[in-house]
C-alpha cells in the first residue's frame, strides 16, 4: 500500500516508517518539521537503504494534501502530526486547536475528497484523564484534564462522527501510554527540543552528562516504592501495533479505538534502576515535591488489541533502556560531528 504518515519524521512517525517500509508498504513523509529534522530521512535512508519520499508540508496546508495524496496515490493515511506537551497546551491552547484539530479537520477533508478513507490516528490514554479504575481499558470514560488531552478528545470525536457519516471509512485510534526507546540501529529516536517534558529522554540526559540530575516528583504514593508508576511502551512494540491496526482495518471499516500499551506499570525509581543496569551509568537524583495534576498509577488493559489486532507488547524495560542508550550516545556523537 502507499500510506502517507503525516509528522513522520518524527518520534513515532520516523519509527513507524521503518516498519511499514519493511513490511513491503511504499512510505511518503509529509512534515513541517516544527518538531523533527530533515536529517532523520538520511538516517531513515541509512536503515532502509533508500530514504521514504518527503514532503514539506503542513497539515493546514489542504490544497498541498490533497495534491499529495494524488500524486503519490495514497490509500491510507497514519496521522502523527500534531503538538503533543501538556504544559505548553495549557499555556496556548489556540496553538493546540489550531495545529491538532483544525489540521485534523483539514487532513480528514482532503482525504475525503480524494476518496482516501483508511486512517490511523495517533491518540493518547490523556484522554481517559483522571483513572476511575485500573487497569484502563477502552470503556474507561473519557474527560481530558488539559487542552492537549481535549485536542485528542476533539479529533477522536470527529473521526466517529465521520464514520457514522459515511459506512466506507475505517478508523483506527490508537491510544498510546507512555512510548519510550529507540529503533536498535541507535540511529533515530526520541530528540526533544530544550528540556525534555518526559522522563526517559531525562534520564538519557542525566546518564550522559547534559544535566546533572534528575528530579523525582513524590515518593510518598501509594505504589510499590512510593514513585509514580505508569505503562511503558517500547516504540518499535508500538508502531507494530500500527502495523497490526492497519491490517485490521482492511476487514473493518468503522471507527475503533485502542490502547497501546504494555498493560502493566513500572515505577520512576524502576526505571531510573534499569537504565543504570542498561548503561552501566549511574543516573543521580532528587525527590522533590508531587507535581500538581500527576496520579499515583496509570496503567493500560491491552486485551482489545490482543484479541482484534493480534497485537501485544514485546520488549520490555531493560530493551528501552538499552535502546534509548545506544540512540542518546549515538545522537551526541553525530551532533559533535556536525558541528
Ligand atoms: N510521544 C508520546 O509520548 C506520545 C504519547 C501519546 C500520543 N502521542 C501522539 O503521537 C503523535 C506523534 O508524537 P511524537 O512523540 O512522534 O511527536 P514528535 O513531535 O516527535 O512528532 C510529531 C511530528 O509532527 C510534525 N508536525 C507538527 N505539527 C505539524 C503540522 N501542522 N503539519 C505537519 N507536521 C506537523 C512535527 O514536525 C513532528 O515531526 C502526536 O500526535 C502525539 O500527540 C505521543
Amino acid at each position: 500500500m502507499n500510506i502517507l504518515l503525516t509528522g513522520g519524521s518524527g518520534y513515532i512517525g520516523s519509527h513507524a516508517a521503518v516498519v511499514l517500509a519493511q513490511a513491503g508498504h511504499e512510505v511518503v513523509i509529509y512534515d513541517n518539521l516544527s518538531n523533527s529534522r530533515a536529517d532523520v530521512l538520511e538516517r531513515l535512508g541509512r536503515i532502509l537503504g533508500q530514504a521514504p519520499v518527503f514532503v514539506h508540508g503542513d497539515v493546514r496546508d489542504a490544497a498541498l494534501l490533497e495534491q499529495t495524496l494524488r500524486h503519490h496515490r495514497i490509500d491510507a493515511v497514519m496521522h502523527f502530526a500534531g503538538l503533543k506537551a501538556v504544559g505548553e497546551s495549557v499555556a496556548q491552547p489556540l496553538a493546540y486547536y489550531d495545529n491538532n484539530v483544525i489540521g485534523s479537520q483539514r487532513l480528514l477533508q482532503a482525504m475525503q475528497q480524494c476518496g482516501v478513507r483508511t486512517l490511523v490516528f495517533s491518540s493518547s490514554a490523556t484522554v481517559y484523564g483522571e483513572p476511575q479504575y485500573l487497569p484502563i481499558d477502552e470503556d474507561h470514560p473519557t474527560g481530558a484534564t488539559n487542552p492537549y488531552g481535549r485536542t485528542k478528545l476533539h479529533i477522536e470525536q470527529m473521526l466517529a462522527d465521520l464514520a457514522v457519516s459515511d459506512a466506507s471509512w475505517r478508523i483506527a485510534c490508537l491510544r498510546y501510554f507512555n512510548p519510550v526507546g529507540a529503533h536498535e540501529s541507535g540511529l533515530i529516536g526520541e530528540d526533544p527540543n530544550g528540556i525534555p517534558n518526559n522522563l526517559m529522554p531525562f534520564i538519557a540526559q542525566v546518564a550522559v552528562g547534559r544535566r546533572p540530575q534528575l528530579s523525582v516528583f513524590g515518593d510518598d504514593y501509594d505504589t510499590k516504592d512510593g514513585t509514580g508508576v505508569r505503562d511503558f511502551i517500547h516504540v518499535m512494540d508500538l508502531v507494530e501495533g500500527h502495523l497490526a491496526a492497519l491490517n485490521f482495518l482492511g476487514g473493518n471499516a468503522g471507527w475503533h479505538a485502542f490502547n497501546l500499551g504494555a498493560g502493566q506499570g513500572a515505577s520512576v525509581l524502576e526505571m531510573v534502576h534499569a537504565f543504570e543496569h542498561a548503561s552501566g551509568r549511574k543516573v543521580p537524583y532528587q525527590i522533590v515535591d508531587r507535581r500538581p495534576g500527576d496520579v499515583a498509577s496509570t496503567y493500560s488493559k491491552a486485551d482489545k488489541a490482543w484479541q482484534a489486532l493480534g497485537w501485544r507488547a514485546r520488549r520490555g524495560l531493560d530493551e528501552m533502556c538499552a535502546s534509548t542508550w545506544r540512540w542518546q550516545q549515538a545522537d551526541v556523537k553525530q551532533k559533535k560531528e556536525s558541528l
